[in-house]
């Protein structure tokens, strides 16, 4: 090999090392933010006011250990690099840097409405992370999820018996319900007019439902969940709970959601609540499904951030759950096998769609 092409080919191993070190290491992002989070960062800055120094953040963190207040600097390098915090000189004589956030810190704070801390939380506790060391042992055996692998059982069955992650669960689906019902009530109201009744099926604790109640009066919504999902949630109005199992019977309505639902399940598990659905939106005028989930491969989506968070999240429903996320033709196919005529997607929600499907 002459020496030009030998630099070359240098060159060619070591990007591929690094390639493979940046994956080796995506777990430090999630852990990084994670402790950020634990910490409240994200919180003690906003109440600052201010760019905030690294001696005044450490000095807010009451559970800082004193010979690690040096290494705060380097959790909050990774995270400014990461995008949740930047850097602000404190003024326009002043060296000193404070530290700000981003829109993305924003949406970490736990006042925030719309805060993506519940889901956090969730989705990087260890129950939730231990089924990944499960994953090629799963490849390998007959369990239906690395989740069931790792604990014996499923995880909506899981949350039955473990209260701490009934709530975990219900928690990080309410703080996205949150954002999506305001996007659905602002964007989307269309999809609501003429209607006269909902049911929102899996629809947790009833925070959409809840926002569609209010919004639209006329309206009379029922969230559907399972029993010890709903036990004790309080109707009103023009809202109420109901208990039950959506593989056996769905509530009649002139419309049914399922936001967040048949991504959890296989295409056969998908056709039979389908079906269900389908019968209880038969025979009314303007009946229809509105689904609120992933469409693969969508053309509007096409930035590589995107794209690879699809990826993650079907990755993510393979190793919790018997679902995945869909392409179109995958969601054509469990649409018209459930009896459904036709389906219209509308790319809504950042990442996810509005699929409307007609009896
Ligand atoms: C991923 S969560 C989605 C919650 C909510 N739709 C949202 O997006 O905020 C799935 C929901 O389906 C519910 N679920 C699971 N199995 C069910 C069943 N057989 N019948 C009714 N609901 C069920 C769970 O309890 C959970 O609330």
């Amino acid at each position: 090999m002459d020496s030009a092409k030998r630099d070359e080919h240098h060159s060619e191993l070591l990007q591929s090392q690094a390639h493979i070190w940046s994956h080796i290491f995506k777990f430090i992002d999630s852990m990084s933010l994670l402790c950020a989070v634990q910490f409240g960062l994200p919180d003690i800055i906003h109440s600052h006011g201010k760019p905030m120094t690294l001696s005044q953040i450490s000095a807010s963190i009451s559970v800082l250990h004193p010979s690690k207040v040096h290494c705060l600097s380097r959790l909050m390098r990774i995270l400014v690099h990461s995008g949740f915090f930047e850097r602000r000189k404190l003024g326009q004589s002043n060296h000193e840097e404070g530290f700000v956030l981003t829109n993305a810190s924003q949406l970490l704070l736990k006042n925030n409405p719309f805060s993506v801390t519940p889901f956090l939380l969730f989705i990087l506790d260890p129950i939730l992370t231990q089924p990944w060391e499960y994953l090629s042992a799963w490849f390998q055996n007959d369990d239906t999820t690395p989740f069931k692998t790792a604990h014996g059982r499923m995880v909506f069955e899981y949350a039955r018996h473990e209260p701490r992650l009934n709530n975990f669960l219900n928690e990080a689906m309410a703080s996205d319900a949150r954002l999506i019902a305001d996007v659905l009530i602002n964007d989307c109201k269309g999809v609501f007019q003429g209607l006269t009744s909902l049911v929102d099926v899996g629809g947790g604790t009833g925070t959409i439902a809840k926002a569609i109640a209010v919004a639209f009066p006329n309206v009379d919504c029922t969230v559907f969940d399972l029993p010890h999902v709903v036990a004790n949630l309080q109707d009103c109005k023009n809202l109420k709970y109901v208990g039950g199992d959506m593989f056996q019977a769905v509530p009649p309505a002139h419309a049914i959601l399922l936001k967040w639902i048949l991504h959890d399940w296989n295409d056969e598990e998908c056709v039979k609540i389908l079906e269900k659905c389908k019968e209880a939106i038969d025979g009314r005028e303007g009946g229809k499904l509105i689904i609120i989930d992933m469409v693969m491969g969508n053309k509007e989506l096409y930035d590589k951030e995107s794209i690879e968070t699809q990826l993650q999240f079907d990755m993510l429903m393979m190793v919790l759950s018997t679902g995945q996320e869909r392409k179109e033709k995958e969601w054509a196919k469990i649409i018209f096998a459930a009896g459904f005529t036709d389906y219209k997607i509308i790319p809504m929600f950042g990442l996810r769609s509005l699929i409307e499907v007609y009896p």
